[in-house]
């Protein structure tokens, strides 16, 4: 398995991976393990992955995408009305006595690991170059986790030591408000 920056080479690697388990296409069975909401633009996807440098991707030795983990500026985000929200919001939480901002913190998310890759270590892997990925532009880390996705608050709590800092509500959705330094590393 290897982990990376994604390229546009991977494009249409990240989108089936997302469409499987992206809430609108999630099948029943699937849905209790985890969902992504964020959906994209082809044009955004491009972005991300170009501009902002924000794809990390796992890819086995066929090349195939089995896991990715999003992460790029709040002022990339904010095309979306729940990171708008984050944002206005966002000098509400502070983590290690920093209060958060669009300068000091950037937004991960959605990260997603195929489903036969789960509790194998490769979302820490993932989580973690994601991190670093990071680290040399922002300090903090935040993202969100919807209160009906319990295995992806477990894994960010139990597999990697991210602070909840509060919680939000949006379009009758409740949310954790989760950060954490970009200074982690994998033990
Ligand atoms: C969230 C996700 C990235 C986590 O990766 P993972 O490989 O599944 O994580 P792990 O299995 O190592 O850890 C998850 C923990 O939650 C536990 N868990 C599983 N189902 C659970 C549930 N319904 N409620 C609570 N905990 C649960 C697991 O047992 C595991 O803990 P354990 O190893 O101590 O038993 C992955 O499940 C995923 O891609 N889900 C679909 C997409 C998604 O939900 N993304 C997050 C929102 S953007």
């Amino acid at each position: 398995m290897t982990i990376t920056l994604a390229t546009m080479e991977d494009f249409d690697g990240i989108l089936a991976l997302h469409k499987i388990y992206h809430t609108d296409y999630i099948s029943p069975e699937d849905r209790p393990n985890g969902f992504v909401t964020t959906n994209f633009t082809p044009e955004q996807l491009e972005a991300l992955i170009t501009q902002e440098r924000g794809v990390t991707i796992a890819k086995d030795d066929n090349g195939r995408v089995c896991a990715y983990a999003m992460a790029a500026s709040w002022a990339f985000w904010a095309q979306w009305p729940l990171f708008t929200h984050m944002i206005q919001h966002l000098e509400e939480y502070s983590l290690g006595g920093q209060t958060l901002s669009e300068e000091n913190s950037y937004q991960y998310g959605p990260v997603c690991v195929a489903g036969e890759h789960r509790g194998t270590g490769l979302f820490e892997k993932v989580f973690y170059f994601s991190l670093a990925s990071m680290k040399s532009r922002y300090p903090i880390m935040a993202t969100f986790i919807n209160h009906i996705n319990p295995r992806s608050y477990a894994a960010h709590t139990r597999k990697v030591p991210m602070t909840e800092t509060g919680s939000f509500q949006f379009n009758q959705n409740n949310y954790y408000l989760m950060a954490c330094p970009t200074s982690l590393t994998q033990n």
